[in-house]
C-alpha cells in the first residue's frame, strides 16, 4: 500500500492555551514495499508523523492516504479498523505495550481480536516468537519478569502475529545491546525482502539507518527538510551540520580521508559495504595500472 501525505498540518490541543503546532504542511510519498527511516532531532515530530499512519492521530488539515483510504480530521473510527489490522506499529518503548498475563496471551490478543481462532491464534503466537528469536519456553513467562530486549521482542512479535502489510518502528533498537540492535534490524529488513512488508523506521542510529534504509525522510521543527536516500542525505553536508544530525562512522571517515587527498569520485561511503566496494575499486585499478 502506497502512503501519501498532503499538505498535513496536526496541532496538538488546538484552542487552548497548550496548542502546539507540531508538523507544518508535510508532504511525502512512501512507496509500497519499501524501507523508509524517518530521522530528525527531538521533538522534531517524527512520532507525530508516524501516529498518523494508523490513525491513531488524525490531520488538523490536510490528507493522509493510505491504499485507498484517505484519512481527513473529519474521518469516523469505525473507518479506520481495517487500517489498524494493516498496519502494525511498534512504539517507541513497547515495553509499555505489554499487558497480559503472559507472554502467549498478549501475542494472541491481536489476531483474536480481529477474529482469528483461539487455536489458529496459539500456532501464530509459536511462529511470531520464533521469529523474533525467542523459544517455545517464553510463552508461560509473565511478560513483566523479562529483560528489556526480551520485552522488546515480545511485543514485535504481538505486532507481528497480525501479519501488518505496513509495520512502523518507533525506535525499535533503542537501549539494546549491539547483538541485540543488530538481530533485530536483521529481522525487520528480512520482513522487508520476504514478506515485502512496507518498513518506517524512526531511528536515531545514522549506522542503521545508512545499513537498512533505502529512502530518509528528514525533518527538523515539523518540516519535511529533504526526503531522499540515505547516500544524498549523508553526504550533502550543509543540511546534516545545520541540523545537527550525526553522519555514519563511516562517512565521518570518508570526511577525514576526503580532506587528505582522497579521491571518493562525488559520493562517500555511508557504510562498510560501501566503503568496501570502494576499496575493492582502488585495488582493481592499482592492479590494472601494474600490469600496463
Ligand atoms: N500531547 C502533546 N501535547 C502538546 N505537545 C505535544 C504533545 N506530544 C508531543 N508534543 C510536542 O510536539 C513536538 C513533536 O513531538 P514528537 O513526540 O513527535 O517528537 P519526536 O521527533 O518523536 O521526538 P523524540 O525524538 O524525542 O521522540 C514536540 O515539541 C512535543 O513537545
Ligand atoms: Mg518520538
Amino acid at each position: 500500500m502506497e502512503i501519501l501525505f498532503k499538505n498535513v498540518d496536526y496541532i496538538y490541543q488546538p484552542n487552548s492555551p497548550f496548542q502546539f503546532k507540531a508538523l507544518t504542511d508535510v508532504n511525502l510519498k512512501i512507496e509500497s514495499g519499501s524501507f523508509t527511516a524517518i530521522i530528525g532531532k527531538t521533538g522534531s515530530g517524527k512520532s507525530t508523523l508516524i501516529r498518523h499512519l494508523n490513525g491513531l492521530l488524525k490531520p488538523s488539515s490536510g490528507e493522509v492516504k493510505i491504499g485507498n483510504l484517505t484519512i481527513t480530521s473529519s474521518i469516523k473510527e469505525s473507518q479506520l479498523s481495517d487500517l489498524r489490522r494493516k498496519v502494525g506499529m511498534l512504539f517507541q518503548f513497547p515495553e509499555q505495550q505489554l499487558f497480559a498475563d503472559t507472554v502467549e496471551h498478549d501475542i494472541e490478543f491481536g489476531p483474536i481480536n480481529f477474529g482469528t481462532t483461539k487455536e489458529k491464534a496459539k500456532k501464530i503466537a509459536r511462529e511470531s516468537l520464533k521469529k523474533v528469536g525467542l523459544n517455545d519456553e517464553f510463552l508461560n513467562r509473565s511478560p513483566l519478569e523479562l529483560s528489556g530486549g526480551q520485552m522488546r521482542r515480545v511485543a514485535l512479535a504481538g505486532v507481528l502475529a497480525v501479519k501488518p502489510d505496513i509495520l512502523v518502528l518507533d525506535e525499535p533498537t533503542a537501549g539494546l545491546d549491539f547483538i541485540g540492535k543488530k538481530e533485530i534490524m536483521k529481522l525487520i529488513k528480512k520482513l522487508q525482502l520476504e514478506e515485502h512488508t512496507t518498513i518506517i523506521l524512526v531511528s536515531n542510529s545514522m549506522e542503521d539507518v545508512a545499513d537498512y534504509a533505502e529512502e530518509v525522510i528528514l525533518l527538523s521543527k515539523g518540516k519535511v527538510i529533504k526526503q531522499a536516500s540515505p547516500n544524498k542525505i549523508f553526504s550533502n553536508k550543509e543540511i546534516t551540520s545545520a541540523l545537527g544530525i550525526e553522519t555514519p562512522q563511516t562517512t565521518v571517515l570518508a570526511e577525514f580521508l576526503l580532506e587528505r587527498g582522497v579521491d571518493f569520485k562525488g559520493s562517500l561511503p555511508i557504510n562498510e559495504k560501501s566503503f568496501n566496494n570502494f576499496l575493492k575499486k582502488i585495488f582493481e585499478e592499482k592492479k590494472k595500472t601494474r600490469i600496463l
